[in-house]
């Protein structure tokens, strides 16, 4: 398992010195988490902030865009060093669009679902993009309990898939730690997200080879 530290569990006072802690545990990505306070109902970070820390490390860094519009900011988000951008299929942006403007920007695109939307949803765009997060917690917050519930939509993704014959990865975001992690596996997630359980352990990198091993 790939497992991307979310640095929204990180001191963003030392925010650059925590992605290199976050490097030498062996964190495979980056995962920043971008919100707007209008899409969900907190604000973090954007892309002024990406653009500082992006030489702390050379992993890719996946931009999770908890935003109303990604479209109108790709070209922020792509001059800030982004490697993956994964935006909201509810989100108010046109979603072929959005695609569109973050391949040209040589970035690989993904497309997020909250947890009352169906998988189905992805459906039409599993040809066009790179990763399919699915959140196993209501977007916003950090420190929220697992939602397995979550994984017969991973389950759905994995087999259409395999059925198109597409290979795309599955992300799982929110809640994850030792105990909910070998679900995710067995439900076919390939990059698991983790905040809380990477940045309050009390070693980073054992806690992320415990969490990989899966
Ligand atoms: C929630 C964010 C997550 C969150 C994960 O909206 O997208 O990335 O930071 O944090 P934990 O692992 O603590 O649930
Ligand atoms: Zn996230």
């Amino acid at each position: 398992m790939k497992i991307a530290p979310s640095l929204l569990s990180c001191d963003f006072s030392k925010m650059g010195e925590e992605i290199v802690r976050m490097d030498k545990a062996g964190a495979d990505w980056m995962h920043l988490d971008v919100m707007d306070g209008h899409f969900v109902p907190n604000i973090t970070f954007g892309a002024p902030v990406i653009k500082t820390v992006r030489k702390y490390t050379n992993r890719p860094f996946d931009v999770h865009l908890m935003i109303s519009d990604p479209l109108k900011y790709i070209d922020d988000f792509a001059n800030a060093g982004a490697d993956i951008i994964t935006f909201h299929i509810e989100c108010d942006s046109d979603i072929d669009a959005t695609i569109e403007k973050i391949k040209s920007r040589g970035i690989k695109p993904g497309l997020v679902i909250k947890p009352n939307t169906p998988a189905w949803t992805v459906f039409p765009y599993l040809e066009k993009i790179e990763v399919v997060l699915v959140m196993t917690v209501e977007p916003g917050f950090g420190g929220q309990s697992f939602m397995e519930n979550m994984l017969p939509k991973v389950r759905e993704i994995k087999d259409e898939c395999m059925r198109r014959n597409i290979n795309i990865l599955i992300e799982a975001d929110g809640g994850i730690s030792k105990d909910t992690i070998g679900q995710a596996a067995d439900a076919g997630v390939d990059v698991c997200v983790a905040g809380t359980a990477v940045f309050k352990a009390a070693d980073a990198e054992k806690a992320i080879s415990q969490l990989q091993a899966f």
